[in-house]
């Protein structure tokens, strides 16, 4: 292999990782794509190399099928020097409420699922003594509402699997591990939602954040946009009883 770097992202047929493949492919890394709908990811492949000029690989691989991770790491070409998650599902609140095993798939997709892949790259890194592991999780897990309950509980798994990680992965040479906190970004995900507007941003604000984090600027917490620190820390301190009130 040459010096060239490599990242895989985790969700390459989604938005966000769309975006976030083309900012890193434009700074001269090749792009892994990992996907479970090979079509849309294979679009996305060819129109980052299009754009581009890096080649684009696309592979196999659905989250909820934990028992295939090990063989899933072993069968990519070597092993990258970043690797993102993007993977995530909002999924339908109101039916979660009602149906245990839809709600466990939200659960499962947004936090377990991952964290326990990424776990197998964290321990590949640590042996190796280098590495950047970055989870795109989500303002949603910083305080539990009421409309998205299952999906903003399995965020808040997720952000913690990310904080413990870096505790560990800080006595293990150079592996860094960033968690990116989005609030409203327009995609695919968020189409049937009426979004504020000047609290939203796109899918290339998010990768641009990410590609500054994981390889430039050192953060490792980062929330997309800034303005939702101050949001979010607002809502974390409203006492209950006000925040019942509000029926976010
Ligand atoms: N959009 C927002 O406002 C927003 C805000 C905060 C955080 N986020 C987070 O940002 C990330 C990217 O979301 P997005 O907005 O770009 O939406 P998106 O396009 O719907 O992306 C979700 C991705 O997760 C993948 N995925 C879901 N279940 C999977 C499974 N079982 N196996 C493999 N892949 C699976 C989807 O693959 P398929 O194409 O196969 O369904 C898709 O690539 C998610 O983690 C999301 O929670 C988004």
């Amino acid at each position: 292999m040459s010096d060239q770097k490599t990242v895989l992202i985790l969700g390459g047929s989604s938005d966000i990782g769309y975006a976030t493949a083309l900012r890193y492919a434009e700074g001269g890394w090749r792009v892994w794509l990992a996907a479970r709908d090979l079509a849309s990811a294979q679009r996305n492949a060819d129109d980052v190399t299009a754009r581009s000029g890096q080649p684009v690989t696309v592979h196999a691989l659905d989250v909820l099928q934990s028992e295939k991770f090990v063989d899933f790491v072993a069968q990519m070409p070597a092993l990258p020097d970043t690797v993102i998650s993007v993977i995530g599902e909002l999924g339908d609140q109101k039916r979660a409420e009602t149906d245990s095993s839809y709600a466990a798939m939200i659960m499962r997709t947004n936090f377990e699922a991952p964290s326990q892949l990424l776990d197998i790259f964290a321990g590949r890194f640590q042996a190796r003594g280098t590495g950047t592991i970055v989870g795109v999780s989500s303002v949603a897990g910083d305080r539990g509402r009421g409309s998205n309950y299952f999906y903003g509980a399995a965020k808040a798994g997720f952000s913690q699997y990310l904080s413990g990680l870096r505790n560990r992965m800080s006595l293990a040479g150079k592996v860094r591990v960033v968690t990116v906190k989005p609030g409203f970004v327009r995609t695919r995900m968020t189409a049937h939602l009426k979004l504020p507007a000047s609290l939203t941003v796109t899918p290339d604000r998010v990768a641009s954040d990410i590609y500054g984090a994981a390889e430039e600027n050192g953060r490792e917490v980062i929330y997309v946009a800034k303005r939702f620190w101050l949001v979010m820390t607002i809502i974390c301190l409203l006492p209950e009883p006000l925040f019942k009130r509000l029926k976010l």
